[in-house]
């Protein structure tokens, strides 16, 4: 375990992180684990040998330059969902060839980027088809294409992470596409080159991989009838992690054994993990502010919040929660809450604590993804800086933001309208 106590104090790999706290002037930040990392990678790695297969991280579960260069040099590609996510990608060294552009609503410029570079395009709709294609005509550059279909599947999630229904945004219903291949056949620029789909987020009964695996493997032979050369098949991402520490954490051996055996052997396999690579190796690491009651609940207040985590507020998500350092006063069942003006912040509920002093340090396990990517600058909370260890060497891998950071965008004005001519 890359994140452990030790008498009482949080470690993670060789630094105890009290120490770290109290090293730094900020408060709250993201602590992340490189061993982590390394062992989730591998993880994936040694599930996938054999195969014929390559993970692409997905850069939204957590974008930090540093681990996205840390992920790139251990083989990763990246899925991105935007334009600047791409850039981004081309920052951190990941080669186009190595990438996939996702998303239901891909802007014009966003794609005429991806075309320019050499980045597979998933298609996502009719009107995302023509877009690709007026890109590609306008580059003049071929583009190597995905079809993303909508499987149909109800993973057990939370509804909001859950992507591959009938009625979601996202995707191309399967009776749908005869019409897209008889299009493709008319847009030569276009070369598809394998179909795709993502299920949702904090998957954990790999049954519904299966179900996909099949699916997608009898729409692969169907479209390759069709005189199609496709080459990949993208399951998409969505492997759970244990938020609750129930021990029962779907591996990605159990994602693979679900998939293995059902696909076309001559395709090459696309994962797409995001949380499962990034989720378990960061951590919020928070400071009391102070401890308070009303009527029979109790709270404790710290300086992090639903700026710094959203997933407690966004999706009612669990997060297992700590002190870092020994606090003995009387247990109580405690909201931990943030600063921010809302009944909706918190970052967890009726949890049976010790009473703490003011000043100690708390950690949020399982922060490492959609826990920086989603945070905000709400009540101008400005955004916490990370950290990362990797075993005894801590580096500030993105500094905290500052107020002038945020008033930045605001220190030029102009007018627009009306313009200066008609103004006279
Ligand atoms: C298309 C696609 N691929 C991969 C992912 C990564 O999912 P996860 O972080 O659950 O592995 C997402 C996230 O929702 C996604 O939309």
């Amino acid at each position: 375990m890359s994140f452990h106590h030790r008498d009482n104090y949080l470690y993670c790999e060789g630094i105890n992180v009290k120490d770290l706290q109290d090293a730094m002037q900020d408060s709250p930040f993201y602590l992340y684990s490189a061993a982590q990392l390394r062992a989730n990678v591998a993880a994936y790695a040694d599930a996938l040998t054999g195969l014929s297969a390559r993970i692409s991280y997905a850069v939204k579960a957590n974008g930090n330059l540093t681990l996205l260069k840390l992920l790139r040099a251990l083989g990763c590609g990246a899925t991105l969902v935007s334009g600047n996510e791409l850039r981004l990608a081309l920052l951190a060294g990941f080669a186009p060839a190595d990438m996939v552009f996702n998303g239901n609503g891909k802007r014009r410029d966003e794609l005429a980027l991806a075309v320019q570079h050499g980045v597979t395009v998933n298609i996502d709709s009719e009107f995302d088809l023509a877009h690709i294609a007026q890109a590609a005509r306008d580059a003049n550059k071929p583009v190597d294409v995905l079809l993303r279909v909508n499987p149909d599947i109800q993973p057990d999630v939370h509804p909001y992470v859950a992507t591959g229904m009938r009625d979601s945004k996202f995707g191309i219903r399967a009776e749908r596409l005869p019409w897209f291949l008889e299009r493709l056949r008319h847009e030569p620029l276009l070369h598809l080159v394998g179909l795709h789909c993502h299920l949702g987020s904090t998957i954990k009964d790999v049954r519904v991989f299966r179900d996909a695996a099949i699916l997608m493997g009898d729409l692969t032979t169907a479209v390759r009838g069709q005189g199609f050369d496709l080459r990949y098949l993208n399951l998409g991402g969505g492997l759970g992690i244990d938020y609750e520490r129930a021990g029962k954490t779907p591996t990605p051996h159990a994602l693979l054994d679900a998939v293995r055996g059902r696909l076309p052997g001559d395709l090459t396999l696309i994962v797409e993990p995001g949380r499962s690579i990034v989720g378990n190796a960061g951590v919020l690491i928070c400071r009391v502010i102070g401890v308070k009651r009303n009527g029979d609940k109790h709270f404790i207040v710290t300086d992090g919040s639903m700026a710094t985590l959203i997933r407690p507020s966004l999706y009612g998500a669990y997060h297992h929660i700590d002190f870092i350092e020994p606090v003995d006063g009387e247990p109580r069942t405690f909201d931990i809450v943030g600063p921010v003006c809302e009944s909706a912040d918190f970052l967890g509920k009726a949890r049976i604590l010790p009473t703490p002093h003011e000043g100690a340090g708390l950690v949020v396990y399982d922060a490492g993804a959609y826990g920086y990517a989603m945070s905000s600058s709400y009540n101008l909370q400005l955004r916490p800086a990370e950290y990362l260890v990797d075993g005894e060497r801590v580096t500030q891998i993105r500094r905290a933001e500052t107020f002038d950071d945020v008033m930045l965008a605001q220190s030029t004005l102009s007018v627009i309208m009306p313009r200066a001519e008609s103004a006279d």
